[in-house]
């Protein structure tokens, strides 16, 4: 089937939705992706204005119980050091990224059962008594109802888990036979339904990915309705099973964050460090597509290349401080404004 890709970036633009037909047609055609870009700003300046918000990222362990295919990270890797940080260290982070202006931790790691669910309400608790001005976000994978409610109960109020991919069989082929989408999706409709905002995603370019399956997590994100949406390139790890297989493109990746822009026109996107990692100026390209987040990372400079879940990471030399400064320059220059405040969502009136 044939359309003209700018009357559905109008259509899109206007009533947020298309059939699949469409989003097919627009997924896989790279003609007028600067009219696409368009509007999708406009969508994005009309809620949001020119107003990025910031999220310091801690990576505080690269242990994991979990062998997900593409993950540098993985159980199976014996190539890597691994590492946790304390709840002091922890602290020692927030401390320097309040003091940089981040008014949002995001406490992410491998799933680690050495962090139990009382050390993760003591942290937490921690954070939210020294910097009662700032949100608290955890990234730290599927969970029973019982434990997201006891970090929601020690005041965690977000929690990003990405979907991955929302069809079964893709999800199959990314993940070992103990991991399943059913779970995932249990957890992210759980998190919603506890009150935590909730951040799916998917990666974008993925092994054995095809359109169909895109489609199927633009659907499964309007069922969801999540307030964060992270996507970004799949990037090969050397020491995974898919070591041989081609990364994710920044082209296929800033469409599709302009799609999400105009499908979810409230929701908070990141342009993600695997986006500046396809690309030395993928960060602000996806500012430009949609995106209106960004996620420097706070872990210290020691770890940092310990979490490395795909090659050639980029910021892993760098400081806290260096982070910073780097992208107030890069966004300002891509035409936005950094804001330190907590940079809840929007919502719909
Ligand atoms: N390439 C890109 N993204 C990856 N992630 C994990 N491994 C890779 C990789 N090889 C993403 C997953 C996960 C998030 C923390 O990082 O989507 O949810
Ligand atoms: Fe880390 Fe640029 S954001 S050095």
């Amino acid at each position: 089937m044939h359309f003209d890709k700018s009357k559905l970036v109008q259509k899109l633009f206007e009533t947020r939705d298309l059939s699949d037909e469409e989003l097919r047609f627009l997924i896989e055609n790279n003609e007028s992706d600067e009219r696409l870009f368009a509007l999708s700003d406009k969508k994005r300046r009309e809620i949001y204005g020119d107003e990025v918000y910031l999220r310091g990222l801690i990576e505080f362990t690269n242990i994991c119980k979990n062998d997900c295919l593409y993950c540098g990270i993985r159980r199976s890797n014996k190539n890597i050091t691994r590492y946790r940080m304390s709840s002091q260290q922890i602290l020692k982070c927030c401390e320097l990224g309040h003091a940089l202006g981040y008014r949002t931790f995001v406490l992410q790691g491998g799933e680690d059962s050495f962090y139990t669910d009382d050390i993760i309400c003591e942290i937490v608790g921690s954070v939210k008594s020294a910097y009662p001005d700032c949100a608290v976000t955890l990234s730290i994978g599927e969970k029973s109802r019982e434990s997201y409610q006891r970090y929601y109960n020690a005041g965690a109020e977000r929690y990003l888990l990405r979907h991955e991919t929302a069809s079964p069989g893709h999800y199959a082929r990314l993940h070992p036979s103990e991991m399943s989408i059913e779970n995932r999706k249990r957890c992210l409709f759980d998190l919603k339904e506890i009150g935590f905002q909730v951040g799916a995603g998917f990666m974008v370019g993925s092994p054995y990915q095809s359109t169909e399956n895109i489609i199927d997590d633009l659907r499964f994100l309007q069922q969801l309705r999540p307030e964060m949406i992270g996507i970004g390139p799949f990037i090969s790890h050397k020491d995974t099973p898919f070591s041989g297989f081609e990364n994710g493109t920044l082209e296929l990746t800033l469409r599709l964050l302009a799609i999400l822009r105009l499908c979810f026109p409230f929701a908070l996107i990141p342009s993600t460090t695997a986006l500046g990692t396809v690309d030395p100026k993928g960060r602000e390209k996806g500012l430009r597509a949609g995106a209106n987040v960004i996620m420097p990372n706070l872990s210290p400079t020691e770890v940092r290349d310990k979490y490395m879940l795909y090659d050639n990471k980029i910021c892993t030399g760098d400081n806290a401080e260096e982070c910073r400064g780097c992208l107030e320059r890069r966004v300002k220059a891509a035409g936005y404004s950094i804001v330190t405040s907590k940079g809840d969502a929007r919502k719909e009136e």
